[in-house]
């Protein structure tokens, strides 16, 4: 693909790049965005079902198992070229803010420093009751593990449809939305907020806009530059030409 010179320019000459991610990122990983079809056990139900509190509250038990299944996922995927080019761009760019909407960790797995994690982390969980996170648990054989201070659900530590994002880790994002010079949106449908509103926030206070997705989204129009195509091959390539950085 050939890209934009001037995209290459800016991107070489930037003091502050910010980049939200979704999870068409971790698709060559061999992970399932969420709006592809599930497969095997799972594919009768749809993820906006099963990743609601309510769900929850209805059946602990079905919620615990899909993540359980998901977590496994993640834990045997690795991080593809696109999160190692991330990961590459963040030691160039004096202030570079990486903001994912994954929940599989595989940006911090490639290197990236600091990542904030609009959605959680599905390799943590958390208590339902008294919300205390904990990163390992005890799994009875058949049945949803209990907080070991006050015994309530452990759940995993992930926002959920109906959920408030984490206020921290938000301010954070739309603080780097609003200083950047090159705001990049990659492999994220754009339609579930507040996320999907960051790129136009950026624009509104003077960032320049790019997308890179493997089909046109809502965003497409807005794009300064819109680059169609796989993240895992498109990130390396823009990384190699602005930086003369080779990306394994
Ligand atoms: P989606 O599944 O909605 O979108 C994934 C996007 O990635 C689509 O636009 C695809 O075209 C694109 N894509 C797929 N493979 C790609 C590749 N190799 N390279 C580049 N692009 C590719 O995922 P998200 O936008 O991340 O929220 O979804 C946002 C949120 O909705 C998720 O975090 C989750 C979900 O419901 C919560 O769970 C709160």
């Amino acid at each position: 693909m050939e890209l934009p010179l001037e995209l290459v320019n800016a991107l070489r000459l930037a003091q502050r790049v910010t980049v939200l991610t979704g999870a068409g990122v971790s698709q060559e990983s061999g992970l399932r965005t969420f709006r592809d079809a599930q497969d095997g056990l799972w594919a009768q139900y749809r993820p906006e079902d099963l990743a609601t509190p309510q769900a929850f509250q209805r059946n602990p038990k079905l919620v615990w198992d899909w993540y359980a299944w998901r977590r496994e996922k993640v834990c045997q995927a690795k991080p593809n070229p696109a999160h190692y080019a991330l990961a590459a761009m963040a030691k160039r760019i004096p202030k570079f803010t990486l903001i994912t909407q994954n929940v599989d960790g595989l940006h911090q797995a490639a290197g990236s420093p600091r990542v904030i994690e609009l959605h959680g982390n599905i390799r943590r969980v958390r208590c339902s009751v008294c919300a205390q996170v904990l990163s390992q648990w005890d799994q009875p054989p058949d049945d949803v593990p209990r907080c070991p201070s006050c015994n309530g659900l452990l759940r995993p530590d992930v926002v959920w449809f109906g959920e408030t994002l984490p206020q921290a880790e938000l301010e954070a994002a739309f603080e780097a939305a609003q200083h950047c010079e090159l705001f990049f949106s990659i492999g994220t449908s754009g339609v579930v907020q507040p996320a999907a509103s960051l790129a136009y926030f950026a624009q509104q206070h003077g960032a320049r806009i790019v997308e890179i997705n493997a089909e046109p989204t809502p965003l497409t129009p807005f794009a300064d530059f819109a680059l169609q195509g796989k993240a895992g091959e498109i990130l390396p390539a823009l990384v190699k030409s602005a930086f003369l950085a080779q990306i394994t």
